[in-house]
């Protein structure tokens, strides 16, 4: 028979969806591993717990997370929260030997995501964080083209990540500006780019940043505005060891882009470049051959493109966003369970943690930073 494995969701917002997704979806996909038993669900309220319990497939519903931790039958937490409680969540969720998968940022300050490491470490539990990009399928293999030296030694990389979910100056206040969510676009945004570099380079060693607001204040519900305490704009400057140099756009006011994080890694013998936007492609330049007819190349996502196959047998098809998370959650299945995983732990995750403060205090005294 097959062996089970009792999950715990805290939140059932765009992220709680995802999980539970990633949850019901994971053993069919692979195949392999525990068959996910959706046991407890944590909301704000008892009520909206229970209708979304229903609507996911959970056993048990509740307004007090800590019940969700206190359940025995749970043996993994995500946690899909606000910012704010990320800390709180995964160190009691670690304490009472759950694994947790959280998401990203790892937690606002930079003493909370270390007192989060410091529980992982302790726990002996796995604990990854929700840096579903490095999943991409696409992604790996820009890490065998690195790897192979197809592009050469890579001297250059620019990422840019940019939404135009907080572009309108009349979008209500919510939870992202407030500066209990973080600093705005860098740990919002940057982590993501930074999860990248991390996979496919090793972490950032010096940064320079300028962070903005393209907006003082914001309508709030009640009718009054309140001023936006955080920046949704942030330009970086990075070095990685010694030979790479690169460029940090992140943008969450910028009008038309939807989900763009730009990828562009140039190299002594070619170039890669690929955008999330399109995931499912990726363009290789080559400097060898005739010169008349060098040009980039599109690469399509396929079966080729481990696990690609285990989703659909057809190449160009494509994968989704959704589809990444439960990658995630097949890494992460794969890890409690000792196997090599692709994931980011609090470890590492505590990384790009100190990347993002680096930066944030390169833009406080205007110079660059060491890591
Ligand atoms: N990995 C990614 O690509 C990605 C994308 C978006 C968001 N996120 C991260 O996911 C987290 C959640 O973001 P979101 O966009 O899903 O937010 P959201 O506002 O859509 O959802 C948050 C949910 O948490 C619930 N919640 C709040 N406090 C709670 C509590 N004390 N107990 C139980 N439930 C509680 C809310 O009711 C809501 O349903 C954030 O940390 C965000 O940075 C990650």
């Amino acid at each position: 028979m097959t062996a089970t494995i009792g999950v715990g969701l805290i939140g059932t917002g765009y992220m709680g969806k995802c999980h539970a997704l990633a949850w019901n979806g994971v053993k069919a996909v692979f195949g392999d591993g525990p068959r996910p038993r959706l046991v407890h669900l944590a909301e704000t309220d008892a009520d909206f717990a229970r209708q979304r319990a229903d609507a996911f497939g959970f056993e048990r519903a509740t307004g007090d997370w800590r019940a969700l931790i206190a359940d025995p039958e749970v043996d993994v937490v995500s946690v899909t929260t606000p910012n704010a409680f990320h800390a709180e969540m995964a160190i009691a969720a670690l304490k009472a030997g759950k694994h947790v998968w959280c998401e990203k940022p790892m937690a606002v300050s930079l003493r909370d995501a270390e007192a989060m490491a410091e529980a992982a470490r302790a726990s002996g539990r796995i604990a990854i964080l929700g840096y579903n990009y490095i999943q991409n399928p696409l992604m790996r293999q820009i890490g065998e083209i690195l790897d192979a030296g197809s592009i050469g030694i890579v001297n250059h990389v620019r990422l840019e990540m940019d939404e135009d979910f907080m572009a309108d100056p009349e979008a209500l206040f919510y939870w992202k500006s407030e500066a209990s969510s973080g600093y705005g676009a860098l740990d919002d945004f940057g982590v993501h780019p930074l999860s990248l570099l991390l996979q496919l380079f090793g972490p950032v060693t010096r940064v320079f940043a300028h962070l903005s607001k393209p907006y003082a204040d914001r309508p709030t519900r009640e009718g009054n505005r309140r001023a936006v305490e955080t920046f949704d704009i942030a330009s970086i400057l990075f070095d990685i060891g010694e030979g790479i140099s690169g460029v940090m756009a992140l943008n969450r006011s910028a009008w038309g882009r939807k989900g763009r994080i730009a990828l562009q890694i140039f190299g002594s013998k070619g170039s890669i470049v690929y955008d999330q936007e399109r995931m499912n492609e990726l363009q290789l330049f080559l400097a060898d051959g005739d010169a008349a007819t060098q040009g980039f190349r599109t690469i399509l996502a396929g079966p080729q493109h481990a696990p690609y196959d285990r989703f659909i047998p057809a190449p160009g098809h494509g994968l989704g966003f959704n589809d990444l998370k439960l990658i995630e959650c097949h890494e992460l299945l794969r890890a409690i369970a000792g196997e090599p995983a692709r994931v980011i732990d609090f470890e590492a995750g505590l990384g790009i943690e100190r990347a993002v403060h680096a930066m944030a205090r390169s833009q406080a005294e205007q110079a660059w930073v060491s890591l």
